[in-house]
């Protein structure tokens, strides 16, 4: 059973995310099997679904608004995070030309109301933007951001793929407090541990989100066959999954990583909650790290 964390004294999220960039791409899509994806999580006490407007072409977020369609009742379980600011050429946005990114008021708000209308529900919990745009202007994207919290529409605000300075930047023309940055971060992409990203958020006390906590299913690829024997020799000593344990190994860091899962499999998302209960020592984290950069720490 996951934890939980506060980013606001106004929104806590479960430590463990569900992401559902993939859900189309399940041969199940059907209310009902997404509502049994949603019931696998909240067994686990995984309670905060990841979406983004962009995922499965501008079909995803209506695919599990038609589960909280059938089964209402869900909604006042979850926190529903996603995202805006990826415009290319798919879905309600086929007319656009070269992909590209948008954070003018005008798409935010147009996004928003999308996703509210997808999705069937009348209050976004937590809205990210995507990626940073090279043409955001900090004081139309910040008010507007503002102002979607004053709406009550979105409950908080953050971002996404954001490096230190772009974050900064933001918050500078900023009332609301951004509550995170979702970043890359696994044993497959272990960057932000030293390039600054996870230190800049640190030390503002600000909890990042981890997607592709399993890179996105590369660790599994059979290219990594001493990190997978690592992470499996781990998995049983503990009575627990491989994937657990390279989840663990995000939740081990002082910085109050949420990873973001994106299995589509009913047994996956309960074998990876059992992440909360493996425990890593310094040694093993460094065992794990070792194998993720490939040589022994200098
Ligand atoms: N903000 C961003 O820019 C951004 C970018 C990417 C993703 N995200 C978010 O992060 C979420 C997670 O991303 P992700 O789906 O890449 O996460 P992930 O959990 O790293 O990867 C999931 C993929 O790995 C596969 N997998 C899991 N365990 C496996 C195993 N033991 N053996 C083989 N394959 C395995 C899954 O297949 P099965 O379905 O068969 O289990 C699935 O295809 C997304 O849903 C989205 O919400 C955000």
């Amino acid at each position: 059973m996951t934890d939980r964390v506060d980013l606001s004294p106004e929104l806590s999220l479960s430590r463990l995310v569900y992401g559902m960039w993939r859900i189309g791409d399940d041969k199940d899509t059907s209310p009902a099997h997404v509502q049994a994806k949603v019931e696998a999580c909240l067994a686990q006490g995984i309670t905060t679904m990841d979406q983004a407007d962009i995922y499965g072409g501008y079909t995803a977020e209506a695919i599990f608004g038609g589960a909280l369609k059938a089964a209402p009742h869900l909604r006042d379980k979850l926190e529903i995070v996603t995202k805006c600011g990826i415009l290319v050429g798919a879905g309600r946005h086929s007319a656009t030309r070269v992909k590209h990114y948008d954070t003018t008021a005008a798409h935010i708000n147009a996004s928003v109301e999308a996703s509210l209308r997808d999705m069937g529900t009348d209050r976004i919990d937590l809205l990210l933007i995507h990626r940073p745009d090279p043409l955001m202007d900090p004081d139309e994207t910040g008010p507007a951001l503002d102002a979607l919290v004053a709406s009550g529409k979105v409950r908080a605000v953050g971002v996404s793929n954001f490096r230190p300075w772009d974050y900064a930047l933001l918050q500078s023309s900023m009332e609301t407090t951004l509550v995170t940055n979702q970043i890359e971060m696994s044993l497959v992409a272990p960057q932000a541990f030293t390039n600054g990203d996870l230190a800049f958020l640190q030390e503002r006390m600000i909890p990042p989100m981890a997607w592709s906590p399993l890179g996105g299913g590369k660790l599994f690829d059979g290219s990594r066959p001493a990190l997978i024997a690592a992470l499996e020799r781990i998995g049983a000593e503990q009575g627990v999954d491989a994937s657990a344990v390279a989840v663990a190994w995000l939740l081990r860091h002082p910085a109050r990583i949420l990873p973001v899962l994106g299995t589509n499999s009913l047994a996956r998302i309960s074998a990876i909650g059992d992440a909360a209960k493996v425990v890593l020592d310094r040694q093993t984290w460094f065992e794990l790290y070792t194998h993720a950069i490939g040589h022994e720490v200098p």
